[in-house]
């Protein structure tokens, strides 16, 4: 695991956007694995800027979203796919057709599960992965306890995940109990996994993902067996390392 310890914010997301410009300009149909939450705002607002100064092209390049909420509609203003439009999809020129994120409202979930794995393995597996991380530890939705050989699938979603995310919300109400998710074998599967974390509130699940046992008690530890896992970290996330 590589960790890199930044002194601000904009030095992150800097850093992550240099991996996407390599990436995309050796590999122009690149799959990028792509996640949500306020952490890679600032990456995909660097994007965008590297987008109209002519230094990325996404003409060719194919992405898959982490996760979405059940029993929200794609069109309301918390789903996962209303966030990557107003944050990065609606700025750049990544075909519409060539953007995939689980469908939270399919009538079988379960096919649509089987079908997004399905999906990737036929594109040819990610190139690199973006991830977040939760307070509990965890990635994309994959909570504490999520067996590692896991493929995308139904989460419930934890209280303490509920709460979080309840920002986003009008209240906690509003919040889903259930999404879909891209599991921890999924994103192991990734050639490249990029994790970032900014805050003092994500200090002990990064601890915990660095120094910790590798464990499904701390979903993101895993990355320790990834052989090309960087972790890119504000000081305050870096607080307890
Ligand atoms: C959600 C997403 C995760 C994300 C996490 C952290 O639960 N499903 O992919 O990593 O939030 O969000 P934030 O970056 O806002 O702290």
């Amino acid at each position: 695991m590589n960790v890199i310890v930044c002194n601000t914010a904009d030095e992150m997301d800097v850093i992550a956007s240099k991996e996407f410009v390599d990436l995309i300009s050796t590999k122009p149909n690149a799959i990028l694995g792509l996640a949500t939450g306020s952490t890679p705002i600032g990456l995909y607002k660097k994007l965008v800027q590297l987008h109209k100064d002519d230094k990325l092209d996404f003409s060719k390049v194919t992405t898959f979203n982490l996760d979405e909420y059940v029993g929200i509609s794609q069109e309301h203003a918390c789903s996962y796919h209303t966030f990557m439009h107003e944050n990065l999809f609606k700025y750049v020129n990544l075909p519409k057709e060539n953007i995939n994120i689980p469908d939270g409202q399919a009538k079988n979930l379960e096919e649509e599960c089987k079908k997004y794995d399905q999906k990737i393995e036929d594109a040819g597996g990610i190139d690199l992965q973006i991830l977040g991380i939760g307070r509990n530890g965890h990635i994309g939705f994959n909570e504490p306890g999520t067996p590692f050989d896991a493929v995308t699938h139904i989460v419930t979603l934890d209280q303490g995940t509920r709460e979080a995310n309840s920002r986003f919300f009008n209240s906690i109400d509003e919040v889903p109990t259930k999404a879909l998710s891209m599991g921890i074998k999924s994103i192991m599967h990734a050639q490249n996994i990029i994790l970032m974390a900014k805050g003092a509130d994500k200090a002990e699940a990064i601890y915990n993902t660095i120094n910790g046992p590798v464990t499904p008690v701390v979903p993101a530890s895993v990355l320790q067996l990834h052989p090309n896992a960087t972790i890119i970290l504000d000081k305050e996330a870096a607080s307890r390392l």
